[in-house]
């Protein structure tokens, strides 16, 4: 449970294919942990009368305050759909506060005892060095709940495109609280895509707001995903550059997973990156 040292192959498979799936990594009662804290955060949630909607529709995400405002506190993101379809009235939700949560972010790790408690007993930062970050840095955490039947799709995207540093460096780590697989909208990755250049970068402006930067204008290669398929304790690393997906949890399971997102401290933190930090 929850190995410090990788193997040879461990390293060489990450560097090959751009992820690396560690199955019983993490105990499930510390997934637990997580689960039953999440519960309470939300518990203790009053949502405002203008709920803010994760999605990874680009106007969205841009337009959104509380997003960018959420860098260093917990915030609370509802699913798309989660709420009745009438526009013109206030938006009601259609099930309970608790299967309405597409995502908490983006600093507990900072900030909550339990989840810095979980993130300081399983030695992460060596897991990262030996997969080549010289200073690890935790920027960025997620609670991400993928509710049974409303659980948003995340398109094709790589991490490195909200976590930029120069040189890239962005590393997640991806954690599963409970199994994972492709009727609840498991990781898909594109093996071997990490060699890609970077697409695109989120950032804000001078004037506020934020704008995506097109890289690299060519389209994705039209190869097939690999399904990532795992059970509860799972961890899967995921280089910054490996492009990623998930499709809409249709089914009646969610599927819970905490992610922590690693930059190397050597590299530099660009101080117009969305998430504000003390690396700037
Ligand atoms: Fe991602």
């Amino acid at each position: 449970m929850a190995p410090t040292k990788l193997t040879e192959a461990q390293i060489q498979h990450y560097h090959q294919h751009g992820y690396l799936v560690i199955e019983a990594f993490m105990a499930r009662e510390l997934g637990e942990q997580l689960m039953h804290r999440a519960a309470e955060l939300i518990e203790d949630f009053q949502p405002s009368k203008h709920p803010s909607i994760f999605t990874t529709n680009e106007q969205t995400r841009t337009s959104d305050d509380y997003f960018l405002a959420s860098g260093d506190n917990i915030s609370f993101f509802f699913e798309a759909d989660a709420f009745t379809e009438d526009a013109s009235a206030d938006q009601q939700l259609v099930r309970p506060k608790a299967e309405s949560i597409n995502k908490l972010g983006h600093a507990m790790h900072l900030l909550d005892p339990v989840y810095k408690d979980v993130i300081d007993s399983l030695s992460l930062p060596k897991l990262a060095q030996q997969l080549g970050l010289q200073q690890p840095r935790p920027l960025q955490s997620m609670h991400i709940f993928k509710q049974p039947y409303i659980g948003g799709e995340v398109g094709l995207h790589q991490d490195s495109t909200f976590l930029y540093t120069q040189p890239l460096s962005c590393m997640g780590l991806w954690f599963a609280l409970e199994d994972a697989d492709r009727h609840n909208g498991c990781l898909q990755a594109l093996p071997g895509g990490h060699t890609l250049p970077l697409k695109q970068r989120f950032r804000r402006l001078e004037a506020g707001g934020t704008t995506m930067d097109i890289l690299d204008d060519s389209a994705w290669p039209e190869e097939p995903l690999t399904m990532l398929e795992v059970p509860a304790g799972s961890l899967v690393i995921l280089h910054g550059q490996l492009p990623h997906y998930s499709a809409a949890n249709t089914s009646a399971r969610s599927r819970q997973a905490f992610t922590l997102h690693y930059v190397d401290g050597a590299c530099d933190y660009p101080a117009d990156n969305w998430l504000r930090t003390q690396m700037v």
